[in-house]
């Protein structure tokens, strides 16, 4: 992350205003501009208006993301300026080589800042296992939007860089294009690439050169900007094959480095590889425990602690949603999450219902059709119930791979109990009812 002290000084040297440096640093977070707009509850187009502000204020040039990354560019060299001014002072030899072995090379201005992080503790030490330990060479992180994939990346990347010769994290919502992401990485890791490499494997064998003999650490976050939509198979979209190649490549080939995919979705192509390679991961990501989420709760001072459980549980401890719905129980009821759950009417965020939108558009026929089955029935419904309510065309394989493919896009909930029975957690079952109705 960039310095926030630096950074406000660098904005109030360029007149930044409160609401622009507001859009900024979500920007900086790794936030679309869709998703900031989200957050501070305005048009995408009035996010565009302040940031283009900011790229005028610090006379950047250029067109679209590009700015984004010339001006934090910008920034990390005026940064490392000030620093290295600061440091000529009195850097002895010693101090210099020790900072060397334990610093890798980082370009970590997409990650979020996570210096307020609750939890986790599991999935962390059983993600730095894989890493450290078991040195698995591809993990895939996914779940819910909100859940907390970008974050739980963050906190493990902090805490694992210094095993690494080169950290870089990108997030794929910010550019996508596979030649300008291996133009990235590769000039990362200092490379001089050629116009013929970006697009071809002779780019990719030449990162996976880097990758046999420095320890890199890779983050795509958002991948799911490069999944198929309506594809129950979930594979690369057209025109974003090569991203194929450099999965299954890293993923099978040898070499000491590790990439690590944060998605909404399972991409296909993860899937193939865990059933083939014993060396690749994945990873659901749950909410927080509720112990964790309740600080959340207590950081917005939120009062009725005996309703928070209940609370926590509808929200499957999804901390965006608690963070959405605790401005609401400020504004609305005064902070008592008592009367919030005595209004009976637990409200779905018009933010959350954007996201919800955009999950349901993404499913194929046949898994709409099964959403729409499990929606509409009281209880957990099993597989038979599923095939007996489902239209006949479709085949029995063709409905299991379509449960596969919810349960990848974490869209129904298994309880694994006697019986194998599917259901919607609340909040997703509630927006069905009002989608498809
Ligand atoms: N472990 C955590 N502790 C505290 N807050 C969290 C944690 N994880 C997520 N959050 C909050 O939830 C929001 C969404 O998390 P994020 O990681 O961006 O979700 P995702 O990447 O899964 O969409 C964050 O902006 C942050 O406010
Ligand atoms: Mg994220």
């Amino acid at each position: 992350m960039i310095d926030p002290e630096f950074l406000k000084a660098e904005a109030k040297k360029h007149d930044i205003s409160e609401i622009e440096m507001e859009a900024l640093t979500l920007a900086i977070d790794g936030d679309s501009t869709s998703e900031i707009a989200k957050k501070l509850e305005v048009k995408p187009d009035a996010v565009r208006q302040r940031l283009s502000k900011v790229y005028q204020k610090f006379q950047v040039k250029g067109s679209g993301p590009v700015k984004l990354r010339s001006l934090l560019q910008m920034l990390i060299s005026r940064y490392q300026e000030q620093n290295h001014q600061e440091s000529t002072v009195d850097d002895s030899p010693s101090n210099i080589s020790e900072t060397k072995n334990n610093s890798p090379s980082e370009d970590l201005w997409e990650k979020p800042d996570v210096s307020v992080f609750y939890g986790r503790d599991e999935e962390l030490k059983q993600l730095e296992e894989l890493v450290a330990k078991e040195k698995a060479p591809l993990i895939c992180l996914y779940g819910l939007p909100g859940i907390g994939k970008s974050y739980l990346v963050g906190k493990l990347v902090e805490q694992i860089k210094r095993d690494f010769d080169y950290v870089i994290w990108r997030s794929l919502s910010n550019r996508n294009q596979f030649s300008e992401v291996l133009e990235d990485l590769l000039r990362f890791i200092g490379s001089e690439i050629t116009q013929a490499q970006k697009q071809t494997d002779e780019g990719i064998s030449e990162l996976i050169e880097h990758l046999r003999k420095h320890r890199c650490l890779i983050v795509l976050d958002n991948t799911e900007e490069i999944i198929r939509e309506q594809d129950i198979y979930r594979r690369i979209k057209q025109g974003y094959e090569t991203y194929e190649i450099l999965i299954q490549r890293i993923g099978r080939e040898q070499h000491k480095s590790c990439l690590l995919i944060s998605s909404r979705e399972k991409p296909g192509d993860i899937d193939i590889l865990e059933s083939s390679t014993r060396a690749v991961h994945s990873l659901k990501i749950n909410g927080l425990e509720t112990k964790d989420a309740k600080k959340i709760l207590n950081e917005k001072g939120l009062a009725g602690e005996n309703n928070f459980n209940n609370l926590i549980e509808y929200y499957r401890g999804n901390p965006l949603l608690l963070n959405l719905v605790s401005g609401i129980i400020k504004d609305i009821f005064n902070k008592d999450v008592c009367k919030f759950m005595n209004e009976g009417t637990l409200t779905i965020q018009r933010n959350w219902k954007t996201i919800l939108t955009e999950l349901f558009q993404r499913l194929s026929k046949l898994e709409t059709e099964v959403i729409k089955i499990i929606e509409n029935t009281e209880k957990p419904v099993s597989f038979m119930d599923l095939r007996q309510n489902i239209d006949n065309k479709y085949t029995t394989s063709e409905l299991q791979e379509a449960i596969q493919s919810l349960q990848a896009r974490s869209l129904i909930e298994k309880k694994d109990k006697n019986e194998v029975l599917y259901t919607l957690q609340p909040m997703v079952k509630k927006y069905a009812m009002e989608y498809y109705s």
